[in-house]
């Protein structure tokens, strides 16, 4: 069968997807970008934010206007397909997945190819293990190590719809890296909702720390990264095995989410304002040219002006390499849909996002002027919409410059010349495995031999 898939959500459901699509390969299926002449529609789907949802009812309306003209079956997993359930059925969808069944995918699209019509969810993952086929895209993978979320922010709708926290074995993960990088890959990023926590859940010593000083020694492995970091749960055997490798990444992802300690506290954020300061000067003194990123939602019920401010206090004072911002979006379920009204009109919302938005860009122009005329070094990684090609160096900065799909996966050095609130642009002076480097080591190498 000829199976299209869209993913929509964070890099968890992306990598979910890519599992998704390797056990269907090996069922015997084709996996095809063209929705219009697919057999089977599958989408993974997102519901941190209303918008989300919005996005994934489009879609289901494009794949059903097909549907139409032609016989499709349209099968509907991740995150909203847990918290809508059999609602889907009756929008026409043909089967309903969970977060936690995805290695069943060949399974269940035996069943609607039947002519069955089911939802099917699990409490529990099923094992994921370094066996399971997966798609390789590029030169980069995700590693989910740690699947689930404890945590229960009051907004946050994540822990519903992926269950409790659980941490796969170090052993097989080490496996699964080993082997990716055997098939090529030569950066990896572990992943989870908090990666900080991994081990915790399997009292054996096993930790992200540990994990990372593991993986740094794997021969071929170049660049190592990790997502999403809780920011109590960062240890300093963390901080310390960051500093101590140049292979892995100098960037912490550390939701601060809000400014103010009574709305940190009514998001149920387990630290103060004052303790996540710490914890970056703690991160900034002990590793080098660390970047810092952030996510932040503005317009959480019972945020006034003042509590915005202190927001504002706090990326003005912290100066983020880079700030995910939302707006608050009620989520049915959650305690904070429960407990507080949507008090803050959404005008004042919008208000709010775009404030934030212009200072952050003029935090991120004042930082990325830093870089002018310094050489980075990067992975290049992809061609860009504006058809440069594009890398990132060990901060996560995004390069842009002037290549050719050769140069994917590859290292390169390139010079700054042209800085932005995002992207930086420059000119690339150096390529791995490029004549100049080969010509550079034979004439080193001939005059050891001469010498
Ligand atoms: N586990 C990560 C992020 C998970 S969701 C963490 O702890 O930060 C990704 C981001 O979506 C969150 O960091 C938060 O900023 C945002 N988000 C989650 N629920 C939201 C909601 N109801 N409204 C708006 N933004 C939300
Ligand atoms: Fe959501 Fe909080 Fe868990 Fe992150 S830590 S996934 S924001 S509940
Ligand atoms: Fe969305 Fe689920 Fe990820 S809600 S952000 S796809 S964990």
């Amino acid at each position: 069968m000829r199976i299209y898939v869209k993913t929509y959500g964070c890099q968890m459901n992306e990598n979910d997807s890519l599992y998704m699509m390797g056990i269907l390969r090996e069922c015997g299926h084709e996996i095809v970008d063209d929705l219009e002449t697919a057999d089977i529609a599958l989408v993974n789907t997102c519901a941190v934010r209303k918008k989300a949802e919005e996005k994934f009812y489009g879609k289901l309306g494009e794949i059903q206007h097909i549907r139409k003209k032609k016989k499709m079956i349209i099968g509907v997993g991740g995150c909203l397909a847990e918290k809508e359930r059999e609602r889907l059925l009756s929008k026409g969808v043909d089967f309903v997945f969970g977060t936690r069944s995805y290695s069943r995918i060949g399974e269940l699209v035996e069943r609607a190819l039947k002519g069955e019509k089911f939802t099917y969810f699990e409490d529990h993952i099923d094992e994921i293990t370094s066996q399971t086929p997966r798609i390789i895209s590029s030169h980069h993978a995700w590693v989910t190590i740690i699947y689930g979320c404890d945590r229960f922010c009051s907004y946050c709708i994540v822990p519903y719809t992926r269950g409790r926290e659980k941490s796969r074995p170090m052993d097989d993960v080490l496996r699964e890296v080993e082997s990716l990088v055997e098939r090529g890959v030569r950066e990896i990023t572990f992943l989870g909702q908090n990666v900080d926590a991994y081990g915790k859940d399997l009292g054996d010593g096993t930790s992200l720390a540990r994990l990372l000083d593991i993986s740094k020694d794997i021969e071929g492995l170049d660049r190592i990264w990790f997502l999403t970091s809780y920011p109590s749960d960062v240890t300093d055997e963390l901080i310390d095995v960051v500093a101590s490798s140049e292979k892995i990444s100098k960037n912490f992802h550390l939701p601060v989410q809000a400014g103010s300690d009574r709305i940190l506290e009514r998001m149920r954020r387990r630290y103060t304002r004052e303790e996540y300061l710490n914890l970056i000067d703690k991160i900034r003194s002990k590793v080098k040219d660390v970047s810092i990123s952030t996510d932040i939602i503005v317009g959480f019920p019972g945020e006034s002006e003042e509590d915005f401010k202190e927001t504002i206090r706090l990326v003005e004072e912290v100066k983020f390499e880079r700030v995910n911002l939302a707006i608050y979006s009620p989520r049915e379920g959650t305690l904070a849909y429960k407990n507080y009204e949507d008090d803050v009109s959404h005008e004042e919302k919008v208000r709010r996002f775009q404030e934030l938005l212009e200072i952050q860009k003029s935090i991120n122009r004042r930082i990325n002027e830093s870089y002018r005329g310094k050489v980075v070094r990067i992975i290049v990684e992809a061609r860009s919409k504006s058809s440069l090609m594009y890398g990132r160096d060990i901060r996560n900065k995004i390069i842009a410059f002037e290549g050719n799909e050769n140069m994917v996966g590859k290292f390169a050095d390139v010079k700054v010349n042209k800085i932005t609130a995002g992207p930086l642009y420059g000119r690339l002076v150096w390529l791995e495995g490029s004549e100049d480097d080969e010509d550079k080591a034979l004439r080193r190498s001939n005059s050891q031999a001469e010498g």
